[in-house]
């Protein structure tokens, strides 16, 4: 791939997570690890493969993890900077906030809470060959009531932003990467929150500015949510979703090696298990992200749940949908479902927490 750099990426990663919480009280949601990689890894990875070398990191929340994480960038053949809000600007603001940083006309800016796999030089020539001031990574998806929606005309240009609706007009919703030609970026306000989304792109649509929607249908997720954050990481796993890091490496589950498995433990579904995590044999492990230092004692189920670093579920444990904080103890044969979530430190005794009436 040849080295693009005419083109700045920028990305955002300072926001709060809340949606995410307890898992984003200690770690900003980019760096939870997916696939044995803090999510924003397989990212930069992505950005590196189209050619891209020059990154500028827009940090707020838990701003020194990321420094102390990839430096320079200089391991990953990047050369990454970091600009700090000390308060967070929102997304507008924080673009804006790079600016001094900028080198290129061309600037790539990404939610750093996107998964995604589409090809990056296709949205870099959309907004060449269609000389846009702003291009927008469109996502077509099966259900888009729960998003706003992107319409664009028979050109490409982006003809309106809508909000939520029971019955939108186009599938076509907004995949959190735009490409921005340096110059408008000038024009949002300085030194306040601003929300791109909310009010710079209607903005640049109302003064004529060319927004062009560059369209397309491959995989998509926004990991916001512990559901999305748990199927967007075994779709990684399994190269459904794909990563330049885990090229070669994808199939049912990710097991780091210094991970401890024990006879006779099913690990299915895009299964990811970290550094130091020690597993109890016959536990059946399905669809679920177990962070590094995690125990989980013998014969425990566990189906599309994450389970933070140095926590412990007991044996016979049953989870479903759950959610477990750093270092907290869920005792043997517990049962906990459907989006349960417990905070870091919590212990939950033995069979504390039950739902069947079977013994
Ligand atoms: P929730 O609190 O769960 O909504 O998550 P979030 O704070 O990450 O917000 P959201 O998912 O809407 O943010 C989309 C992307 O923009 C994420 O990658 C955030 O890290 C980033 N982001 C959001 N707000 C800011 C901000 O004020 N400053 C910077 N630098 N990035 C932001």
């Amino acid at each position: 791939m040849a080295v693009r750099d005419d083109v700045d990426a920028v990305i955002l990663v300072g926001g709060r997570g809340t949606r995410l919480r307890p898992l984003t009280i200690n770690t900003p949601k980019p760096m939870l690890p997916t696939a044995n990689a803090p999510f924003l890894k397989h990212l930069l990875a992505r950005i590196k493969a189209a050619g891209i070398t020059h990154v500028v990191l827009g940090t707020s929340y838990k701003a020194e993890v990321f420094e102390d994480y990839f430096g320079d960038g200089s391991d990953m053949g990047l050369e990454i900077e970091y600009v700090v809000e000390e308060e967070a600007l929102g997304t507008g603001g924080a673009i804006r906030n790079v600016w001094d940083k900028l080198r290129n006309d061309t600037v790539m800016v990404f939610n750093g809470d996107v998964l995604g796999d589409t090809d990056l030089n296709a949205i870099l020539e959309t907004h060449t060959s269609k000389e846009a001031d702003l291009t927008m990574h469109l996502v077509r998806v099966g259900d888009p009531r729960a998003y706003g929606c992107v319409p664009t005309d028979v050109d490409g240009r982006v003809t309106a932003f809508l909000e939520k609706t029971e019955d939108p007009p186009t599938d076509q919703i907004n995949a959190g990467c735009y490409v921005f030609r340096r110059e408008l970026i000038k024009d949002i306000p300085q030194g306040r929150v601003v929300s791109v989304e909310r009010e710079t792109f209607p903005q640049f649509l109302e003064s004529g500015r060319r927004v062009i929607g560059h369209v397309d249908v491959s995989y998509w997720r926004d990991m916001g949510r512990p559901d999305d954050f748990v199927h967007g990481s075994s779709d990684l796993v399994r190269g459904v979703a794909r990563s330049p890091l885990l090229e070669g490496k994808t199939g049912e589950a990710n097991v780091d090696e210094t991970a401890g498995v024990a006879g006779g433990v099913l690990l299915l579904g895009g299964t990811s298990v970290g550094r130091g995590a020690e597993i109890g044999a016959g536990s059946r492990i399905d669809g679920s992200v177990i962070f590094p230092g995690a125990t989980i004692e013998p014969g425990a189920v566990i189906r599309d749940s994450i389970i933070a670093a140095g926590a412990t579920i007991g044996a016979n444990a049953r989870l479903s949908n759950a959610v477990i904080g750093e270092g907290a103890q869920i005792g043997a044969r517990c049962e906990l479902r459907d989006g349960m979530r417990v905070w870091p430190g919590v212990v939950i005794p033995d069979n504390g927490v039950r739902f069947s009436t079977d013994a």
